[in-house]
């Protein structure tokens, strides 16, 4: 299959500003695939003989374990690296490229995760033999969890064209948020409300890129705001690790919180409750229950098996 087929193969894997839509859906229907045959068998041994390393400078749960256990399903194997700043020769002062060089020798993709915005960026530079996949620079992108949000939303209501979604809380540092409005303007007729306290709002720069290419956005101020009928709410942490002090951190950790009785007051039938997780207050406990709370069953399900297809896609040229 030539190269054009399969967008993917190869590829470093850094901004949803590098994808189209079919891009995406191509992505989506080798989930689908992927999931068929695990949801049967428990694996698909796509991956047999390739090994992936996992670099990651900053603490994940999901992320980290989704990619291990991707990998895994798929019969390929895994160098885990949490916490290289204590563990690896970072502590003596390695840097980012040298490391990188380093793992490709060993391994044919190297997933990583950096505090620091652009470090992705760095790797794929250093990185001349195999692909880097970003998992979340700083506030910068977080091009994987937009594909499993993407997906996720996809797959609930059939189409991304059309869709009016909200995305709440934190939307100046988290990257979750800007991979995914970048992501959503790929497709056609998208309104997206932007709900934040003021010093955490969107950056000029995504809303740009997303206005540029049709979506029409819209900054509401307050809860009250929330339009009727959205097809999904993806509700963020704020990010205390992005914060220089404390205290500006408690000011805005709870502006906006998801309850039952917002949703039973504001959310439609076919509305889809959304997080990236972890989730520290915002969405309270009695919202869990909800059969449109998708933030702990099918999010991360999907997260998996769209990462699977990921790492079939990036790792082999016939996907
Ligand atoms: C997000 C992240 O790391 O950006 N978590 C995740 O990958 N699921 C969101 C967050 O930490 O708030």
């Amino acid at each position: 299959m030539p190269k054009k087929t399969n967008p993917f193969f190869s590829t470093d894997i850094l901004s949803l500003e590098q994808f189209s839509s079919s891009d995406l859906l191509l992505l989506f229907g080798k989930a689908d695939k992927i999931r068929k045959v695990v949801e049967k068998k428990g694996y698909i041994d796509l991956l047999k003989g390739k090994l992936a390393t996992l670099l990651f400078y900053e603490p994940s749960s999901r992320t980290f374990s989704s990619f291990a256990a991707a990998v895994k399903r798929l019969g390929g194997q895994v160098i885990e690296y949490q916490n290289p700043t204590q563990t690896s020769s970072a502590v003596k002062g390695e840097t980012i490229s040298d490391s990188t060089k380093v793992f490709e020798t060993y391994s044919d993709v190297i997933i990583m995760r950096h505090p620091l915005e652009g470090t992705a960026r760095i790797a794929a530079e250093a990185a001349t033999r195999v692909p880097v996949i970003n998992a979340g620079d700083g506030s910068g992108e977080h091009p994987t969890q937009a594909f499993l949000d993407l997906y996720t939303m996809y797959r609930q209501h059939k189409s991304l064209n059309g869709l009016k979604i909200i995305l709440v809380g934190d939307l100046l540092y988290g990257r979750t948020v800007h991979s995914l409005l970048k992501g959503l303007a790929l497709f056609k007729n998208v309104t997206v409300y932007l709900l934040s306290p003021k010093n955490l709002k969107m950056p000029d720069h995504v809303k740009a890129y997303a206005a540029k290419r049709g979506v029409k956005i819209v900054e509401i101020s307050s809860q009250k705001e929330i339009p009727e009928g959205c097809h999904v709410w993806y509700w963020t942490r704020v990010q205390k690790e992005r914060f220089r002090s404390l205290k500006e951190y408690e000011k805005v950790k709870l502006a906006y919180v998801l309850t039952k009785t917002l949703v039973d007051e504001k959310a439609g039938k076919k509305t889809i409750l959304m997080h990236p997780l972890p989730r520290v207050g915002e969405i309270t406990l009695d919202v869990d229950s909800d059969p449109r709370a998708l933030y702990l069953t099918e999010q991360i399900k999907n997260g998996m098996y769209v990462r699977m297809a990921l790492l079939a896609l990036v790792l082999l040229k016939n996907g």
